[in-house]
């Protein structure tokens, strides 16, 4: 524990913080059904195959849950184009929800079996980010649905579904090896980390995010039951609430530890930034992956016993910022910039060992990283009465290796440590968008 008790110039009179209620961010979606969306895309094969046919834009506008009317009508505010340069999901707003899982290709599966799988979800995940149903025989008695039905009567929730593939999916088993990406081998160990295997790895990942939780968990539920026979899932998380910004536009969230989150994080909407910083370059051998990015995960459980506990002084210390109003302890608002170099009787006023001094661009070579984290809850501790929960962390960037230099700081000094333990992790390689009549399994196997 460090010892200063900062006042944070935003309180009120009283000193005590002025922590604002999340006004959520974004409006609501517009208020139209999956239902009404199936009328509006029309009831025959033919229309849907249309609007798919010119890759998904017919009814979806990138971005269009940012608030203002789209082109296109309500249907249009609540989806998310499928189809794109990048995948949608990294730079697109970040939704409320999310349901992240990743699985392992089954033993007898072969590439065939895989390169099918991901043609039948890419055309499931395109149908669902449309807000229809999976495709398939509609009203035979004698199959099961091919679609499992929870999400009919809801709106799209600006779904985005983002692939990942692990470093185990290009060793020897599907010829994929000369296709590996070259940023892409497993996370090398981390200081003060304790990885639980159950929730770490995966030949691939899907995240799947909404501003409806049965939205997204219907996402993952539906490729899940495409995939039976061929992959198997390994772990999944379930995230309540974004943690970070993608663009200020955005209304700054708050994590479990009461602090507003993503602050300083990459402006999604700066392409300059996200050519430098995140998107996979020339530079890359291997052509099939520029215009992607890796995606990191790391479960982070937060000791929410003992940070509830902790005087708000420390609490403001540990980050190098104020609770209430967001501002660095050397500012007044939430987005003045950090004084590093600012000191108050000899010592740092954001101390040595605070989170956004360690993690700061200015304090790591002008190192970035894009977060798109998420709360999650376990439920309690049986044993103890605990509050099982913390951050779903998700980061994306244009190799690895950022995240693992970032972190030998901040595992190794962060004053954060104290109050949380990395119990989780995954690494992945995130393809580009798929261009019209593209699908996955071509884009992956060539
Ligand atoms: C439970 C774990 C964590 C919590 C609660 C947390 C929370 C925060 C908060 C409250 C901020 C300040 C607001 C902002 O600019 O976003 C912040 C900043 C930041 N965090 Fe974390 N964080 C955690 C883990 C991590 C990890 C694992 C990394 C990367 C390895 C990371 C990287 C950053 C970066 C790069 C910044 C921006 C620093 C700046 O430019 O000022 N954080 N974090």
């Amino acid at each position: 524990m460090t010892s200063s008790s900062s006042h944070d110039p935003a309180a009120g009179a009283d000193g005590t913080p002025d922590i604002t209620p999340d006004p959520a961010g974004h409006p609501a979606p517009a208020p139209v059904s999956r239902r009404r969306l199936l009328g509006a895309v029309g009831a025959g094969a033919a229309v849907a195959g249309a609007a798919l046919g010119a890759g998904g834009t017919a009814l979806a506008t990138r971005d269009s849950g940012s608030g203002s009317a789209a082109p296109g009508g309500e249907a249009a505010a609540a989806t998310v184009d499928f189809r794109g340069a990048h995948q949608a999901g990294i730079a697109t707003p970040s939704q409320d929800r999310l349901c992240f899982a990743t699985f392992d290709v089954a033993q007898n599966a072969t590439r065939a079996d895989l390169a099918a799988l991901l043609t039948a979800w890419t055309a499931a995940a395109e149908a669902m980010t449309l807000g229809r149903q999976v495709p398939g025989d509609e009203g035979d008695l004698n199959t099961p649905p091919d679609d499992t039905g929870e999400a009919v009567g809801l709106t799209p929730g600006r779904l985005t579904i983002t692939i990942g593939y692990g470093p185990g999916l290009f060793d020897d088993r599907f010829g994929l090896a000369a296709r590996r990406p070259s940023g892409l081998r497993p996370l090398p160990a981390l200081p003060g980390e304790n990885l639980d295997p159950a929730v770490t790895g995966g030949d691939l990942c899907v995240q799947a995010c909404a501003d409806d939780p049965q939205v997204a968990f219907h996402a993952v539920r539906n490729l899940r039951r495409l995939g039976f026979g061929t992959v198997l899932p390994r772990w999944m998380e379930l995230g309540f609430g974004r943690t970070s910004s993608t663009s200020p536009q955005q209304a700054t969230p708050r994590n479990l530890m009461g602090f507003k989150d993503g602050t300083r994080n990459i402006d999604a909407r700066d392409e300059n930034v996200m050519g430098r910083h995140v998107w996979i370059g020339e530079e890359e051998p291997q052509r099939w992956v520029r215009g992607g990015s890796y995606l990191v995960s790391r479960k982070i459980k937060m000791r929410m016993e003992q940070w509830d506990r902790d005087r708000l002084g420390d609490q403001q210390d540990v980050f190098g910022r104020y609770k209430g109003s967001g501002a660095p302890l050397t500012g007044h608002r939430e987005f003045d910039t950090p004084d590093f170099a600012a000191k108050s009787g000899g010592a740092y006023v954001i101390p040595d060992d605070a989170h956004i001094r360690l993690a700061a661009p200015e304090n790591n070579k002008g190192l970035r990283i894009l977060r798109r984290g998420y709360s999650y809850t376990d439920g309690i501790d049986k044993t103890t009465g605990d509050l099982l929960g913390g951050l779903f962390f998700i980061a994306f960037m244009n190799s690895p290796d950022r995240f693992v230099t970032l972190q030998r700081v901040l595992g190794a000094h962060d004053a954060l440590n104290e109050y949380i333990q990395h119990i989780g992790s995954g690494v992945f390689a995130v393809p580009p968008g798929l261009a019209a009549g593209q699908d996955w399994g071509r884009q992956l196997f060539g």
